[in-house]
């Protein structure tokens, strides 16, 4: 496994590579959720890179990017048995050097959800993911279902840039209680973790009554209210129940359907969503 942090070595390396490449970018701290993709990309791939780097411009100013978790020794050890080919860990000079005045915008998706509460976290998502791609040209790119607007705005940029390249988009994986896996979970009290499975009972009550027939949008956004409002330790920031693709809020649920939410348990903020239909 080669770990490369500069631009050069890493296109060196890329250019060793023959066959198909599976990129699986990251921030690093890695736990199943990330594996997941990684053992996909090794599954559909002759080759796989896995990039870490915490980008610093997907971060608001009142986020967590000077805390944001990071072990590259234990990201390194749970890459290696996977057999990846290359990991490249950049640093922020590299992707960023001095005069840096380029940026990658997708529009209307952007707007809702995440976007709406993460004023830029978008712009810096789709610069920095344009420039892996860029820089590692793979065949195929691996996302988790669990980012679900990433996941949109990602494959929409591929498509409108002409990126070569195929989007995959994997499920997401959680804990045993429901609770998706997330780098951000480590922050939580013992109390606070145990409370952070109402994001998925909240999403599990909302799926349940519209498997009873339940279509009214609203009636599905106020049961996943209701349950938030059930957790004393939680305090909700927005729930969703809005149309797959253009990510608008529905008011009656006809075709496929993301029903999704932001939750504080204390200081930490945690997503989590459902795919309907
Ligand atoms: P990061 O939060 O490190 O996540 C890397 C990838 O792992 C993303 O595609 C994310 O959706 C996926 N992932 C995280 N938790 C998951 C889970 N429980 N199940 C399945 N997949 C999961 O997302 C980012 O980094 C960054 O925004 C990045 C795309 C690397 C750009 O900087």
């Amino acid at each position: 496994m080669d770990i490369l942090s500069s631009l050069t070595d890493l296109r060196t390396a890329r250019l060793s590579l023959n066959g198909t490449v599976g990129l699986v970018p990251t921030m690093g701290y890695l736990h199943e959720g990330h594996l997941s993709l990684v053992s996909r990309a090794k599954a559909e791939n002759q080759h796989v890179i896995v990039t870490i780097f915490v980008n610093p411009t997907q971060f608001g100013a009142n986020e967590d990017l000077s805390k944001y978790p990071r072990d590259l020794e234990r990201d390194l050890s749970l890459l290696r048995p996977i057999g990846v080919d290359v990991v490249w860990t950049p640093t922020a000079e590299v992707m960023y050097p001095p005069g840096y005045q380029t940026w990658v915008e997708v529009e209307a998706l952007t707007n809702p959800l995440e976007g709406a509460m993460r004023p830029g976290h978008f712009r810096g998502v789709t610069t920095v993911v344009a420039k892996l791609f860029n820089a590692t040209q793979p065949t195929k790119a691996y996302f988790g279902q669990k980012d679900a607007q990433q996941a949109a705005v990602i494959r929409r940029m591929a498509v409108d840039l002409n990126f070569p390249l195929e989007v995959i988009i994997c499920p997401t994986t959680r804990e045993a209680d429901g609770l998706a896996k997330s780098s951000r979970n480590k922050y939580l009290s013992e109390a606070e973790r145990a409370a952070a499975t109402v994001l998925f009972r909240s999403l599990s009550a909302a799926k349940d009554l519209y498997a009873s027939g339940e279509r009214d949008a609203e009636n599905l956004r106020g049961k996943m209210k209701e349950v938030i409002a059930s957790e004393p330790l939680a305090n909700m920031q927005y729930v969703s129940c809005a149309d797959y693709d253009s990510l608008q809020e529905l008011e009656t649920v006809t075709g496929k359907a993301l029903l999704s939410m932001a939750v504080f348990l204390g200081k930490t903020r945690l997503i989590d969503n459902f795919v309907l239909g």
